[in-house]
């Protein structure tokens, strides 16, 4: 196994695997590409990617955040945006691993505290948060209408 730091040459790949996760959400494939064409040319985002048997099988999007984070005591503060591991890989501490890649560059960035969050009803998602000793802080509701 290798967690590779992203770069051009895994653009792509990165890409398609992002579709698999933001499918839920987004269904534009170009749209998703600006977001993370975005994250590349940022100083202050990266993500990495978990190889196995040379496939991408997972990946973790994070960015330092320096607006205000609940309960956060420190700024900037290492967001975990996004985490995505392929269902048969599940299970298998792979977003262990890579949570403590992307700490490695957090810890060079001088972060001091890490935030993240997740849907109400994404059990699984609170579940691993709680084993790797996340704290919850706050639960929001959003709103929509027509104007
Ligand atoms: C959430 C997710 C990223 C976890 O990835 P994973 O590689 O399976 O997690 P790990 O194997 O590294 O698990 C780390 C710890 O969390 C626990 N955990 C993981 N999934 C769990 C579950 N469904 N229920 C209970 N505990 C769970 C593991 O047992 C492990 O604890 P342990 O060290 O005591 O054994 C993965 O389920 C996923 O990709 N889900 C879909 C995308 C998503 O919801 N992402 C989060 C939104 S940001």
């Amino acid at each position: 196994m290798e967690i590779i730091e992203i770069s051009k040459k895994y653009f792509e790949d990165w890409l398609n695997i992002g579709l698999e996760l933001w499918s839920k959400y987004i269904d534009k494939k170009e749209f998703l590409r600006k977001e993370f064409e975005e994250i590349m040319s940022s100083d202050n985002q990266t993500a990495f990617l978990y190889f196995y048997d040379n496939k991408l099988i997972g990946f973790i999007n994070v960015s330092l955040r320096f607006e205000y984070v609940q309960w956060a005591k420190s700024s900037p503060v290492w967001y975990i945006e996004w985490i995505f591991v392929k269902e048969e890989y599940r299970k298998k501490w792979i977003s262990k691993a890579l949570v403590e890649k992307a700490r490695d560059w957090m810890i060079f960035k001088k972060c001091k505290e890490i935030a993240s969050d997740t849907d109400f009803d994404n059990i699984t998602s609170q579940a691993f948060h709680k084993k790797l000793g996340f704290k919850e802080s706050w639960r929001i509701v959003h709103f929509i209408k027509n104007i």
